[in-house]
């Protein structure tokens, strides 16, 4: 059984900063061969391949019993213990030069998360957490705050984000109706690019919610951690606890007046789509 303290924590920390520093590099110096994936608006620039490789390389040196599973090499190891990676969340963001988007690490043994590291590419906070151990905030200066999330329970006084699938131009099935639905119930709703920020944003209070339908592991999988250890919930579109396995995820900060109302919402606007 592997044996993890705060001292894998910095570990992954050193080498999720390795790789932001590597991409906010790579996009000062103006970024080349930009180019699509599963539609026009899903990129994937050079940076995204060369931060997953620095993270690749640096784990396996570190840990080389632990399998990796990334975005862009997209193949799942047979490891009983395997690191979950997007080398950039926020990807086109990142490409058109719009500053919200994170390296995302995580530590999984099957479908349990132990670890998680979200590093904010452009201002050099992290978040991070552990199982059990709660999670933290560490702003540039060094500065840490452990996440709470906050405690607002009602809809219509709570700021809430969202995400767009990269299908939204061929499915109808695409938020647009769980989007108009919430609009009418919320205080406030975003659509701020990266779902690994939206969910450290949620855990630290910033935000009340955050929903989304086509979710990939590597996406979520540090910040559903980091909600559920700051006494938020994390649950797919039916209100059954969030997994890796989950495409559709509902976060919250866990008050009824929000999470369960969400997803009534959700609920009556995919009644018009499936
Ligand atoms: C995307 C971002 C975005 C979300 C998409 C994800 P990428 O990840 O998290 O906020 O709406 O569903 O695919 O492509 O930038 O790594
Ligand atoms: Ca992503
Ligand atoms: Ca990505």
């Amino acid at each position: 059984k592997m044996h993890l303290d705060q001292r894998d924590v910095e570990a992954v920390i050193d080498v999720a900063r390795q790789a932001g520093e590597l991409v906010r590099g790579m996009q000062e110096a103006g970024l080349r061969n930009i180019k699509s994936k599963s539609s026009a608006g899903d990129l994937v620039t050079e940076a995204d391949v060369a931060s997953e490789r620095l993270i690749r390389a640096a784990l396996a040196e570190r840990y080389p019993h632990v399998g990796l599973w990334g975005e862009e090499s997209n193949t799942m190891p047979d490891t009983e213990y395997f690191w979950l990676v997007d080398p950039i969340d926020g990807t086109s963001n990142y490409a058109f030069g719009l500053d919200y988007n994170a390296v995302n690490i995580a530590l999984q043994h099957g479908t349990t998360t132990l670890l998680g590291v979200t590093w904010q590419i452009h201002t050099g906070r992290v978040y991070y957490g552990r199982a059990g151990e709660g999670a933290f905030r560490r702003e540039a200066s060094g500065v840490e705050t452990r996440l709470q999330v906050n405690d607002v329970d009602e809809l219509r006084r709570a700021l809430i984000t969202t995400g767009f699938p990269y299908h939204s131009g061929t499915s109808a099935d695409n938020n647009g109706a769980e989007f108009v639905r919430v609009l009418a119930l919320a205080g406030g709703l975003r659509c701020l690019g990266s779902a690994a920020l939206d969910l450290a944003h949620v855990a630290s209070g910033a935000l009340c919610a955050f929903w989304e339908g086509w979710l990939n592991p590597w996406d979520v999988a540090p910040g559903a951690l980091f909600v559920r250890e700051a006494g938020g919930r994390v649950t797919d579109y039916a209100g059954e606890e969030w997994s890796i396995n989950s495409k559709p995820l509902v976060s919250s900060n866990g008050r009824p007046g929000i999470h369960d109302a969400l997803l009534e919402a959700i609920a009556e606007a995919r009644k018009g789509i499936v």
